[in-house]
């Protein structure tokens, strides 16, 4: 199956992708331009000029909001793009999509809570790491029948991450206690650098000022104990960091929307790494990401949504941006 990274994808066809399985219910500004480029030869020959792996529509986007594209209509943003895109094109092939999105810890922290504690977190693809402070922030699950808040033992956070799920979601009364974090990322990005903050701004989508609001809480959270992020290959890196977690508490590597940035090899080694490896594998990915974890398709699901792992089995679906749990009862 075809997804918006896929490189060896013709540009029509990824942002059609993008533009029915990514965006649509989730953002209709990028849904519109999207479907927009997909059926616009001259754009799409446009976003050509760049090499495959930088044709992303999501980078593309990004860049042009960077600078000063407004969200509204396909045909705005189309004369924008054609009038802007010398730059745009210099800003996509100097950055990279890196959204690092603090909402995702509310799709970890049911998994994390079972784990027998305290925990060592290792992210790889952390990009800023904002993930990698699940027990600073405060959840707020929405059973349909209540919402149930769990907060850090020193009171409220000023991240409130809120999460609708259903009834099989186990929840904790309490957060995990991390007594290390680390990750990896290829260029990871500094919470404290206004210019990293701006591209993370950049990269939320245009409708999502919850989101904007969280990443500017999130990064003082992150700015006030910054977290290690050790650059390089995810794949190079592991096996050293991972030798550096205490050896008594439960090593968790984690990662969220980052493996479908390798190819076939590069996920392989990584699944082979990560098993050998002591602890626990917590995935959010893609459904086609890993053809070894087998996926539920009989639950019903949008079609945006990716799969919640734990040791390679589907626990969940999960909205991608961490707004939702969809619990799978077991096989
Ligand atoms: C979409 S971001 C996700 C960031 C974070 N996991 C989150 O969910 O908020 C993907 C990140 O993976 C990183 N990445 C991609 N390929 C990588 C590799 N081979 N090794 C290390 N990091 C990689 C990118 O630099 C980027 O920061």
């Amino acid at each position: 199956m075809a997804t918006s990274v896929d490189g060896t994808v013709p540009t029509a066809e990824r942002y059609r992708v993008f533009a029915e399985r990514e965006a649509r219910g989730l953002s209709a500004c990028y849904e519109s331009w999207a479907s927009g480029v997909a059926d616009d030869q001259a754009t799409a020959a446009l976003i050509d000029e760049l090499q495959p792996a930088k044709r992303q529509p999501n980078l593309v986007f990004s860049a042009a909001r960077l600078l000063g594209a407004e969200a509204g209509p396909y045909a705005e943003f189309r004369d924008w793009l054609h009038a802007h895109w010398r730059d745009v094109r210099a800003t996509a092939e100097t950055h990279a999509t890196q959204t690092n999105e603090a909402g995702r810890c509310a799709l970890h922290l049911p998994v994390l809570a079972q784990l027998p504690g305290p925990l060592a977190l290792l992210e790889v693809g952390a990009s800023a790491g904002l993930c990698l402070y699940p027990d600073r922030y405060g959840y707020r699950y929405d059973t349909g029948r209540g919402v149930v808040r769990i907060d850090p033992a020193d009171g409220p956070s000023p991240v409130q991450l809120d999460c609708a799920i259903d009834a099989a979601v186990p929840l904790p009364d309490r957060l995990p206690e991390v007594v290390w974090r680390a990750g990896i990322d290829l260029h990871p990005l500094d919470v404290t650098d206004p210019d990293d903050l701006a591209w993370l701004d950049a990269l939320i989508w245009p409708e999502h000022d919850d989101r904007r609001r969280r990443l500017r809480a999130a990064a003082a959270i992150a700015a006030a104990d910054p977290p290690r992020i050790v650059p390089g290959d995810l794949n190079e890196r592991l096996g050293a960091l991972a030798a550096e977690a205490p050896a008594d508490a439960t090593l968790v590597v984690l990662h969220t929307a980052v493996l479908m940035y390798l190819d076939d090899a590069g996920r392989a080694s990584f699944e082979r790494q990560v098993r050998a490896l002591p602890g626990h594998w917590l995935s959010v990915e893609a459904a086609p990401v890993f053809p070894g974890i087998r996926t539920r398709d009989e639950a019903p699901h949008a079609p945006s949504d990716v799969v919640l792992a734990l040791d390679g089995e589907q626990l969940a679906w999960a909205q991608p941006h961490g707004r939702g749990i969809r619990w799978l009862p077991t096989p």
